[in-house]
């Protein structure tokens, strides 16, 4: 019987805590890969040619229609969007490291300040570019991102609040909230690669991005990943050893998922749009 008990609570010699672990630092590696790769493309694509004055041929290759330096305001909206995107995905990641907050304290909260105002900054500046200055391919397709921008203004506000108040629960909640969801628009990327690779093309989508898939996936790429983490926040709190592995299976499936979306997205759109811009810029 007491052997039954062991079986029961161990699988490949680990326990059902250690298995949730090692699936969410999978899971957070993946990521923090993917969200390098994505700062990398942004600084290529956008940052260095703004930089040296090759806009013009970096535009020929972005799939952004605003990248145009000559439209006044909506220039200026359209460069405060792309550029800090680049800072947040290169360090917001590691404000969910426990070791990093741990040691570096007050590398945590500057790097959280900044986070949170680049944050709310893109999404006002993309709820700007999408409904003031009409870069949307249509309305129905441009409701999931918009969602997605105004829960950004939501979780970052109370992620700030209870950090403020020292609620340190509340707050890590928030705050990996507010992180899915600033991330939304790079899951979104990832999803759609992702989506196109498994079906070898185009499976209930079309270019206006309108499609039955991509709507479903313009909604599910931040509300999935924020139901897996409060399974994962769940399973923490729980005393149930079945619920911690169903976090654990589920976590390790997302770490799949992402894998998969990292892939498609390097080698369908980051990676060709990089190499063509260090052939015609560099
Ligand atoms: C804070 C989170 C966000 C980040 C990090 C972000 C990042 C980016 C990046 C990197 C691009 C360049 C696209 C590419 O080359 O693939 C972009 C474009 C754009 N984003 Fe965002 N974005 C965010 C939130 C939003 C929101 C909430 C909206 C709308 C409500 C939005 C609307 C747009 C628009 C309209 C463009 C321009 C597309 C074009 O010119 O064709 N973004 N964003």
């Amino acid at each position: 019987m007491e052997q039954l008990t062991v079986n029961q609570k161990n699988i490949w010699g680990m326990s059902a805590d250690s298995a949730l672990k090692k699936a969410v630092t999978s899971w957070v590696s993946i990521v923090l890969v993917g969200q390098w790769a994505f700062a990398v493309y942004i600084l290529s694509l956008y940052a260095i040619p703004l930089l040296i004055g090759a806009v013009h041929q970096a535009d020929e290759i972005s799939p952004a229609r605003g990248f145009d330096t000559s439209a006044g305001f909506d220039s200026i909206m359209f460069f405060s969007h792309i550029l800090p995107a680049a800072i947040m995905a290169s360090s917001g990641l590691l404000q969910i490291i426990p070791k990093i907050r741990k040691t570096y304290p007050k590398f945590h909260r500057w790097n959280g300040r900044v986070f949170f105002a680049l944050g709310l900054s893109g999404a006002v500046t993309g709820l700007y570019l999408t409904w003031g200055a009409g870069i949307r391919f249509s309305d129905i397709g441009a409701l999931g991102v918009t969602l997605n921008g105004v829960l950004i203004l939501v979780a970052i506000f109370f992620a700030w609040k209870t950090a403020v108040k020292k609620q340190f629960v509340q707050h890590q909640r928030w705050a990996v909230h507010a992180f899915i969801l600033v991330n939304g628009v790079w899951t979104f990327r990832l999803f759609l690669m992702g989506w196109y690779l498994v079906n070898q093309g185009q499976n209930g989508n079309n270019n206006n991005l309108d499609g039955p898939m991509d709507l479903t996936i313009s909604f599910a790429c931040y509300l999935l990943p924020m139901l897996f983490a409060e399974l994962i926040f769940w399973a923490k709190r729980s005393k149930t050893e079945n619920v911690k592995w169903l976090a654990a299976m589920t976590t390790s499936i997302a770490a799949v998922i992402t894998l998969i979306g990292v892939i498609a997205a390097a080698m369908m759109m980051w990676g060709p749009r990089l190499s063509m811009v260090f052939s015609t810029i560099f």
